[in-house]
This record gives C-alpha cells, sequence and structure tokens, in this order.
C-alpha cells in the first residue's frame, strides 16, 4: 500500500514552490521597509504557553491543538500561531530592555491546527506575522493594519475588505462582560454545552460560536462599542484617523470579536471579496493585545500584530486572476557528447558554478537533440556545447538559446571569455 499525505497537509512542488518564494521574499521587502526584523522561535512550545497565551476557552485550545508527551513526559503542543511564541521569546529574551524600542518583530514558518480541513483550511499553515510590541501608540496599531495591506497590494489584489472593531481596555470589556452574562443567561439553556460554559468563563467567546451563530440572541447582543470607556473611544477614534489619513479604506463591525482571548483595543480582520473565494474569506487576522507579556512572566507592555496564511493569500490572488510568474530559468546548460568530452564537463560545469552561473548538465547520457530539448526546459540562455573534437582544438561553442546566436570560445580561458561576453 503506497502511504499517503496526512489529511489537510500539501507538498508544494518545484514550479510552485517559486510562487511561494516570490511571495515570501515580497514580505521580507516589505518588513525591511517598514522596520520589522525576523525572529523564529520552535515550532513546538511546552503546552502551558497556548494553554495561558491563547486562552483555554477558545476552539485553538479546546479543540484544535496537536499536543503530545515527549519521551522526557513533558506536555508539548505544535504551534497552533506565531503571538504566544514571539511574546514568550519577548520577555524570556528581556527584549523590553531593549535599545531600540517598540521591538518590531516578523516571522514565517508553519502552524498546526486540528480542523476540519477544506477549501483554505489547512490542519498545517504558513503563517507570515508580525508583532510590534512597547508602544501604546494608535500610530502603531494604523502601522501594522497598513503593511499587511501593503503586501496584498504589492501583489496586485484589489479585492480586499478591512473590517475594524474595538474591544476596548480591561474596565469596557469587564463592563460589556456584565452586559453579554445578562442578555444570555435567561435562555442560555438554548444554545450549545460549549456556549454554556463560556457564558460564566469567557461571554465574548459566545459571539463567535460557530453552532449557535444563527440564534436571534446573537443578532441583538450587546455591542462592545457601547460599552467603551473614554480612554478607549479616543484611542479608537484615533486608530481610524491615522488609516483615513493613510487612505487605507476600512468598515467598523462591532461584532467582530476574533477567536483567540488576548486582544484589547483594535481588532481587525481582511477578507477577500473576490468571486469564487470560497466560504471562508478571511485573510489575514489581527489586534492589540496589551497584558498578554505580563501573562508570559514580563513587564507589562502593550503590543499588537497581526498573522495571515500563505495559502489563503495564494487563493485570492488564484480568485483574482493574478499570475506570479514563477519560472525558474538557469544561465547554462552544457551539451557534452563523446566520452572525453562529457568527463570534461564535470569540472567545467564546477568552474561556472564557482563563477556564479546557475548551470547544470546532462546526467543521462542523452542525444545531442534529447539535451538541447533538456536546456529549452530548464530555461537555460546560454547551451554550451563541447565535443571531443572541439577539446582536441581547444574550442567551446557557445550558443544563445534566446536569439540562436552562437560564438566560438577558448577551451583555456573559457570562464574569463565567457563571463566577459555572457553576463
Ligand atoms: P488567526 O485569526 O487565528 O490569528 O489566524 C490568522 C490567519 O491565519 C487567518 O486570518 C488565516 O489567514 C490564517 N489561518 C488560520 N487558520 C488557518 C488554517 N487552518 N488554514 C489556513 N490558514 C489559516 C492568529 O493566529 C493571531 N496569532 C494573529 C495575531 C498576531 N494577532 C496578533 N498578532
Amino acid at each position: 500500500m503506497t502511504i499517503q499525505i496526512p489529511r489537510g497537509t500539501q507538498d508544494i512542488l518545484p514550479g510552485v514552490v517559486e510562487k511561494w518564494q516570490f511571495i515570501e521574499g515580497k514580505a521580507k521587502e516589505i518588513c525591511n521597509k517598514y522596520q520589522y526584523r525576523e525572529i523564529r522561535t520552535p515550532i513546538f512550545e511546552n503546552t502551558e504557553l497556548f494553554l495561558r497565551g491563547v486562552g483555554d476557552t477558545t476552539d485553538i485550545v479546546q479543540k484544535e491543538m496537536y499536543s503530545f508527551h515527549d519521551r522526557g513526559g513533558r506536555n508539548i503542543t505544535l504551534r497552533p500561531e506565531g503571538t504566544a511564541s514571539v511574546v514568550r521569546s519577548f520577555a524570556e529574551n528581556k527584549m523590553f530592555g531593549n535599545p531600540t524600542q517598540p521591538v518590531k518583530l516578523y516571522y514565517l514558518g508553519p502552524m498546526f491546527r486540528y480542523e476540519r480541513p477544506q477549501a483554505g483550511r489547512y490542519r498545517q499553515f504558513v503563517q507570515f506575522g508580525v508583532e510590534a510590541l512597547g508602544s501604546m501608540d494608535p500610530a502603531i496599531d494604523a502601522e501594522v493594519i497598513s503593511l499587511a495591506m501593503d503586501l496584498y497590494k504589492s501583489l496586485g489584489l484589489k479585492k480586499l475588505r478591512l473590517v475594524i472593531n474595538s474591544l476596548g481596555d480591561n474596565e469596557s470589556r469587564n463592563a460589556h462582560r456584565t452586559a453579554l452574562i445578562n442578555h444570555f443567561e435567561p435562555r442560555i439553556d438554548e444554545f450549545c454545552g460549549d456556549c454554556q460554559k463560556r457564558l460564566e468563563k469567557n461571554p465574548l467567546r459566545i459571539l463567535d460560536c460557530k453552532k449557535d451563530r444563527d440564534h436571534e440572541l446573537m443578532k441583538s447582543a450587546p455591542s462592545i462599542l457601547e460599552f467603551l470607556n473614554e480612554d478607549s473611544k479616543q484611542y479608537f477614534e484615533k486608530v481610524k484617523q491615522y488609516l483615513s489619513e493613510m487612505d487605507i479604506d476600512f468598515i467598523v463591525d462591532p461584532t467582530l470579536v476574533r477567536g483567540l482571548d488576548y486582544y484589547n483595543h483594535t481588532a481587525f480582520e481582511i477578507m477577500s471579496e473576490a468571486e469564487g473565494f470560497g466560504a471562508i474569506t478571511t485573510l489575514c487576522g489581527g489586534g492589540r493585545y496589551n497584558g498578554l507579556v505580563e501573562e508570559m512572566g514580563g513587564p507589562d507592555t502593550p503590543g499588537i500584530g497581526f498573522a495571515l496564511s500563505m495559502e489563503r493569500l495564494i487563493s485570492a490572488l488564484e480568485a483574482e486572476g493574478i499570475n506570479i510568474d514563477s519560472k525558474y530559468a538557469a544561465d547554462c546548460y552544457i551539451i557534452a557528447l563523446g566520452d572525453e568530452a562529457r568527463d570534461y564537463s564535470v569540472s567545467l560545469l564546477q568552474k561556472l558554478r564557482q563563477a556564479g552561473f546557475s548551470s547544470d548538465r546532462d546526467y543521462l547520457n542523452r542525444k545531442l537533440k534529447a539535451q538541447f530539448k533538456a536546456a529549452e526546459r530548464l530555461g537555460a540562455k546560454f547551451a554550451i556545447i563541447l565535443g571531443d573534437e572541439e577539446l582536441q582544438t581547444g574550442k567551446i561553442t557557445v550558443k544563445n538559446l534566446d536569439n540562436g546566436e552562437q560564438s566560438v570560445m577558448s577551451l583555456h580561458n573559457f570562464i574569463d571569455e565567457f563571463s566577459k561576453q555572457c553576463r
């Protein structure tokens, strides 16, 4: 029996991987433009990190984590998201003491969630995310949002919708929490078991329930925006003002609560409005998480960030008919005929590569025509043709495969001559 790939994962094969590399390159370029620096944290962490960080009433923690005991009996989890790890690292490495503040970081790597696989939903997916720690200036909220929009727009996406909300500070959230309990409590027995548990522990999570989303009490639930205190209101106003001044269109949606527990103040999502994108339209999600650093044992430090998945970004590009040119081309292909020429081509290939040319040769002892085909398939710009006879006379023929022009160069000085004429 053949062994198959695990459900909800995918192989990214040559031919497609170049598209990923291009997008990853763009993301890194934009991070450099905005002065965010890369951080790499482990792919597995102690489970406790996510229980505390993401929140033990969330779907992620309750239903979706890949957790196991390692051989030393430790409780380990494959990371379902990046923020908890970044914040752990920030606290553990005392980055709050860095001379450069705020600390602006980005990450790119696989995340794992045991979800029901469907279009746009995988069990292993790659997130690109940023986190800015140490500033409570609403301008940094606007910066983080604009960075995400910048990436999408730089790739040509147009059908985007930015939705924002404010979840307020602790005081506002507590007032909202009481209102939510009062709203749902009299009829909580009409809701699913999860929601019944959420009522006391974290009633905001009820608004995020996939099972009960059509219940009439959902639509009439008190909106967080009615409970924002003066500080929270002013903060939200400033974020909106800055976004407008940066010409970034947005819609305020008071029902946007996000699926992780660490948020307060600004929360946002970016959706694709492209036709045929599928049922899951969220491309990117993020928000502010003041309090999380303290939760991880660091000093009270504000933070904001977002994450987006490469998989959904690529689907959005496809839905908008945007083709990323993923052509992969070689500079040279050595076409060698005859035993001596084939032997000679081994060191010649090495010299070409050392001189910086992306090069290859035939390894299947093919005929002349088939070697030319192989060169073409690689998109090689030059065929470097070498036969036993050429070896004897000290000559090599170079054919430019784009325009068919041929020239003869000396074997002795080949790399110098080729570099001068063909680079
Ligand atoms: P999240 O909303 O759970 O937030 O995920 C962010 C993004 O990851 C989603 O918008 C989606 O593009 C992608 N994503 C999530 N689950 C899947 C999946 N199963 N398959 C494919 N893509 C998926 C977070 O993870 C937060 N850490 C974001 C954040 C950073 N907040 C502040 N800083």
